[in-house]
């Protein structure tokens, strides 16, 4: 399993402390392989203080450089220390992400050397028109890489479930999985079968056993429960 926590626009260097305890977890013992998502801010301070914990990014530009101010470019994320990243949240494309851009950033990811997480996920108009499974396999399909790179992964998060305390129900992430996973098996064949497919919405203590029970995922990606060791740990806990 793999869980990973985005931090979003959260956190200064005292928050530092969460990271810290975090790590200790998961080098006393985590099955899940754990990564923390936090602000570019935090992100050479945060690689240098841990050991088991993957350090990552949450968007990047996608040109190497340029006059692009403001903006940070994925070799200059992992230059910073960052080992992953984080793209296509519904957070970035509601602020003008197209699936072009989405893509065009995957390919800066993969070139800077760091594990891309693509997510998708429909909006609640889209879901009550039942155009769940199509919008979230044309998303993916849009923006996976031609190849399957190491750490490739994908993130369902529906637009509607983050940070509202709702979620879809098991057997529709169930086959929204199982449409991502025909889609990966089409793109790829065989490797595709290996590409995790993770999961994002309100991700919770008291939901994440249920949630990582669910026929196909691959691990979680957590949002405001992953901002402290207390309320994270025992989601990676019930990860085993
Ligand atoms: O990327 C994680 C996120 O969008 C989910 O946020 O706060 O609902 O867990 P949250």
């Amino acid at each position: 399993m793999l869980v990973i926590g985005n931090w979003k626009m959260h956190g200064d260097r005292q928050r530092l402390a969460e990271v810290v305890a975090i790590d200790r977890h998961v080098r006393r013992g985590c099955s899940a392989r754990v990564a923390l998502c936090v602000p570019a801010t935090l992100i050479a301070a945060a690689r240098g203080s841990v050991e088991a914990v993957v350090i990552g990014a949450q968007d990047c530009h996608q040109a190497v450089g340029g006059a692009f101010t403001g903006r940070l470019s994925a070799s200059m994320l992992a230059d910073a220390g960052a080992q992953m990243v984080v793209v296509g949240h519904s957070e970035c494309r509601a602020a003008g992400d197209d699936d072009a851009a989405v893509g065009a950033k995957v390919t800066a990811a993969i070139g800077a050397g760091l594990e891309p997480v693509l997510c998708v996920g429909e909006t609640s108009a889209e879901r009550d028109e039942g155009l769940t499974a199509a919008v979230v396999v044309a998303q993916a399909r849009a923006a996976l890489p031609g190849r399957v790179v190491e750490g490739l992964a994908l993130a369902y998060e529906p637009v509607w479930a983050i940070g509202s305390g709702r979620l879809p129900q098991e057997g529709d992430i169930a086959a929204v999985i199982a449409a991502l996973r025909r889609c990966l098996v089409d793109l790829y064949g065989v490797e595709g079968s290996d590409v995790p497919i993770l999961y994002g919405g309100s991700v919770s203590a008291a939901n994440a056993a249920a949630l990582l029970g669910i026929d196909g995922i691959g691990g979680l990606l957590v949002g405001s429960a992953s901002l402290s060791a207390d309320s994270f740990v025992p989601i990676l806990a019930a990860a085993g």
